[in-house]
């Protein structure tokens, strides 16, 4: 596995409910590094919830705020890092990517729509999911396979099976 030497070990990156968390938590334990989480970064820096950030000061304040959470986790970071799903919005954090071991997990929009279409804890998709999950999707995959240097299918397998498969493709 090839990571560079003071960057995180890996970096996942894909849409909200891909399993980011839950996966990277694996790879996390079965590597035996720390697991880091820019959303969780954001959440415990603030004191509030991400859906607050985005109801109180708006997408564009929230984007800030990430931009500069995934910088000091890469630069911090030597683990597992999962970022957010819209982190890959943000040219220069595309750039900063290019160095590092990223791994774009990938769901097609009929299993976004049943993970995640209930979720109205997720500011993005309040309304319409799967119109809005589509949306999303057509604006974002070349972002995510632009940044990735491996893309790994989640579709109907378990982060278990979605673990292994991200340590066999790296
Ligand atoms: C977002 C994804 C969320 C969170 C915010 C915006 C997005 O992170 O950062 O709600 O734009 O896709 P997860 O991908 O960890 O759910």
């Amino acid at each position: 596995m090839t990571g560079t030497p003071d960057g995180p070990r890996i970096v996942l990156i894909g849409p909200m409910g891909v399993g980011k968390t839950t996966v990277g938590a694996l790879l996390a334990e079965r590597l035996g590094v720390a697991h880091r989480d820019t959303d969780a970064d954001i959440v415990a820096a603030q004191g509030r919830e991400i859906a607050d950030i985005f109801v109180d000061e708006g997408e564009a304040y929230f984007r800030e705020l990430e931009r500069e959470a995934v910088r000091a986790a890469v630069a911090q970071h030597t683990g597992v890092l999962a970022l957010g799903g819209g982190a890959i919005l943000d040219a220069s954090t595309r750039e900063l990517l290019a160095a590092h071991p990223v791994v774009y997990l990938s769901m097609d929009v009929e299993e976004a729509v049943r993970r995640t279409g209930l979720n109205q804890a997720r500011p993005l998709l309040a309304v319409n999911p799967r119109k809005q999950w589509r949306e999303l999707m057509d604006a974002r995959r070349s972002l995510y396979t632009e940044v990735a240097r491996v893309v790994v299918a989640t579709d109907g397998r378990t982060p278990d099976e979605v673990a292994q498969a991200v340590l066999d493709a790296l």
